[in-house]
């Protein structure tokens, strides 16, 4: 889907496709050269990473394999209760893995510095986050995220794997989505 197929639903377009392409294009050329010789393991974040995954796995000139988790972040659908629960694990071994976190937003954080504690404690040699799009306003913990695509005012996105009660996840750009929408 196009963002001019829900124009109505969106306030502005924040990056199309070709940007978010040339952004995803930008970090594999940086994972090419600072994982020169090693097999990083790619770990998505279901569901929000999957475009994410399928562009920048096969953007990359590395051999590095994928795998999937599921998390559900918040409880009670109150947002940024620091809830974590695995939802599905891994199928791989962490140890001694060069593990990349791969995920559409950071948003609180709360997360992502959860995930990164617990797949360090499974005994990887690294793991390190690529997030293509950060909200530093909304930041609640600190997180070292190593790659990032873009950063993005503390607003309310969809696309690109970014859903609103699931929809929108099939956009093939990012917008922001029109108030009239979720209120
Ligand atoms: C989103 C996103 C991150 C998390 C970020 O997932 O994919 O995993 O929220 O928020 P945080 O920084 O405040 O913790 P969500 O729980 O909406 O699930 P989804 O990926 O299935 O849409």
């Amino acid at each position: 889907m196009e963002l001019s197929d829900i124009e109505s639903d969106l306030t502005s377009v924040l990056y199309t496709e070709e940007q978010i392409h040339a952004a995803i294009a930008e970090v594999a050329r940086a994972v090419e050269v600072d994982y020169a010789g090693r097999e990083p393991l790619l770990v998505g974040v279901l569901k929000g990473a999957v475009m994410v995954m399928a562009d920048f796995a096969r953007e990359l000139k590395l051999n590095a394999q994928m795998d999937w988790m599921a998390v559900s972040s918040y409880g009670s659908g109150t947002k940024s209760s620091g809830v974590v629960r695995i939802l599905k694990d891994l199928d791989t071994d962490l140890h001694g893995r060069d593990v990349i976190i791969v995920e559409d937003i950071i948003d609180s954080g709360l997360t992502l510095s959860w995930l990164l504690e617990n797949l360090k404690s499974r005994g990887a040699a690294s793991v390190e986050i690529f997030a293509l799009l950060r909200k530093p306003e909304a930041a609640k913990v600190h997180v070292d995220v190593k790659y990032v695509g873009f950063e993005i005012p503390n607003e309310f996105v969809v696309g690109y794997g970014l859903d609103f009660a699931e929809k929108y996840r099939n956009l093939r750009g990012v917008g922001v989505l029109a108030p009239h929408v979720y209120s």
